[in-house]
């Protein structure tokens, strides 16, 4: 499998930090030196679906394809806008799209777990083109009384197109089932007949927890990969990581003892967009002219489960 264009899309609101100072117990001061956040976009007239459809539309033009030349779509969302049918299959009319479609949800990591499904289905002939989107609405379950999370999320779509190639060197997944740490339920519903129906809630997250398990095991699933791939951490040209956190990202660069200029990131304009964050940067180095040929990069994302994924990918 081979990556052949990229594409993203942003909310237009800009929330900056002293936006939400007006209506939470919190400053720029905090938000920007714990996570390096100073602003986010923020749905507000736009749908998620319209924010995927761009983000799409912008992949498919800079693979210098059709739509029609897409035959599966494979989006990574938490939440969707609508329960059914899958947003992988809302975008396609806007889109010109018409092929299957199928939405899974692997958290923060779920571009990287939708890739290897690509390759997979790639691998057995089942598809050529393959559309891989993550469109995340982070701000529609966060509770906006919370400061202690909704400061740190905000709204993006990112995509990629794949086919046939060599690009993907390397693809490694791993699970800590610890729940407790990141989840946010879905709304009850009515059903007379439940006995215990689970609040309504929005997310909920143990910060400092996350950050001990983001910062060694990226740190350590980086590590195996540059191991197995016999290269040393300079011979990676960009660590494209999950946006989470400013600090996590400089704690694994400086374990990695790499420079500043291979560890990208945009969390201060964006936030952390779960699963959207890996492929929104990407699009803005492949459209900076970085990602040349031959260039290596490698994708790592952790997040609610809890899990990671890393891939070592070569243009
Ligand atoms: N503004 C001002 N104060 C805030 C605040 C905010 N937005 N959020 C929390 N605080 C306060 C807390 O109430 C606490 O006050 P107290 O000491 O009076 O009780 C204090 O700041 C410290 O809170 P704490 O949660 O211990 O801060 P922290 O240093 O762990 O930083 C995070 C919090 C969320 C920034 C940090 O833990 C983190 O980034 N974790 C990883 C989260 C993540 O990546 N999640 C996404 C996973 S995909």
């Amino acid at each position: 499998m081979k990556i052949l264009g990229t594409g993203s899309a942003l909310p237009k609101r800009v929330v900056t930090n002293d936006d939400l100072a007006e209506f939470l117990d919190t400053n720029d001061e905090w938000i920007s030196t714990r996570t390096g956040i100073r602003e986010r976009r923020v749905l507000t007239d736009e749908t998620l679906q319209s924010l995927a459809e761009t983000a799409a539309k912008n992949a498919i033009e800079n693979a210098g394809l059709t739509p029609q030349d897409i035959d599966f779509v494979l989006v990574s969302t938490v939440l969707a806008e609508t329960l059914s049918p899958a947003l992988a299959m809302d975008i396609q009319p806007a889109v010109g799209l018409k092929c299957m479609g199928v939405d899974l949800n692997g958290g923060c990591t779920g571009f990287i777990a939708a890739l290897a499904v690509a390759e997979g289905l790639l691998a057995m002939g089942r598809a050529r083109k393959i559309l891989v989107l993550s469109a995340e609405a982070l701000s529609r379950f966060s509770d906006w009384t919370d400061r202690g999370t909704c400061v740190l999320f905000g709204d993006a779509a990112g995509a990629a197109v794949v086919g046939e190639g060599d690009g993907v060197k390397d693809v490694c997944f791993r699970g800590e089932p610890r729940r407790e740490v990141l989840f946010a339920n879905t709304d009850p519903g009515n059903s007379p007949f439940a006995v215990d129906p689970r609040p309504a809630c929005f997310l909920k997250m143990q910060g400092q927890e996350v950050y001990k398990f983001a910062v060694s095991h990226s740190f350590r699933d980086i590590r195996e990969m540059l191991e197995r791939a016999g290269l040393q951490p300079e011979d990676v040209d960009f660590y494209v990581l999950h946006q989470a956190n400013m600090r996590i990202l400089e704690a694994v660069r400086t374990r990695l003892k790499v420079g500043e200029d291979r560890f990208p990131h945009n969390i201060e304009r964006t936030g952390n967009t779960s699963s959207a964050t890996v492929p929104v940067l990407l699009d803005e180095l492949n459209r900076a002219g970085k990602l040349k040929p031959g260039c290596r990069v490698i994708l790592n994302a952790f997040g609610a489960g809890l899990c990671t994924g890393t891939a070592l990918i070569e243009f």
